[in-house]
């Protein structure tokens, strides 16, 4: 995997006076069934989440409310998608680095993911997972 298969895609936007509503379908809108939801909420001001790549887990990031930034690397190169719009959702597949930052206050990030939670199904050691990556090419 690279950083071309991490794909941003708009969710379904009901506007509405009364306030906004986005959705999210289990089929018809990832790649993959939903095995598990988790979130990310009280981040400390500087604080950084992630820091890891999957071996087989594939990931979808909605950023619910406030802000953060995240910083995707393929091995060979980065980048930082920023999130602030609870309608856009981020598909991060199996092998790609990522780590969230800069979350801004009261910040919620919602994370629906293919997988129960695994540990060896993580890598957390940013070398070895570039060498893995260049391994491949
Ligand atoms: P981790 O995935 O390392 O957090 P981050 O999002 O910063 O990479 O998870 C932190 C801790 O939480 C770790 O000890 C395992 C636990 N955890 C679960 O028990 N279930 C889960 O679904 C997740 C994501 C983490």
């Amino acid at each position: 995997m690279d950083l071309s298969d991490v794909k941003v895609i708009s969710l379904p936007k009901v506007l509405d006076e009364r306030g906004n509503l986005s959705f999210i379908e289990a089929n018809n809108h990832f790649p993959f069934d939903i095995n598990r939801v988790y979130w990310i909420y009280d981040v400390p001001g500087g604080e950084i989440r992630g820091g890891h790549a999957y071996s087989t887990l594939t990931e979808c990031i909605v950023c619910l409310s406030g802000s953060f930034d995240l910083i995707l690397h393929d091995g060979n190169e980065s980048k930082t998608i920023s999130l602030n719009r609870s309608y856009n959702a981020v598909i991060v597949p199996s092998k790609i680095w990522k780590h969230m930052e800069n979350f801004s206050t009261n910040s919620l990030a919602l994370i629906l993911a293919d997988q129960e939670y695994k540990e060896s199904d993580y890598i957390r050691n940013f070398e070895e997972y570039q060498n893995m990556q260049n391994q491949k090419l």
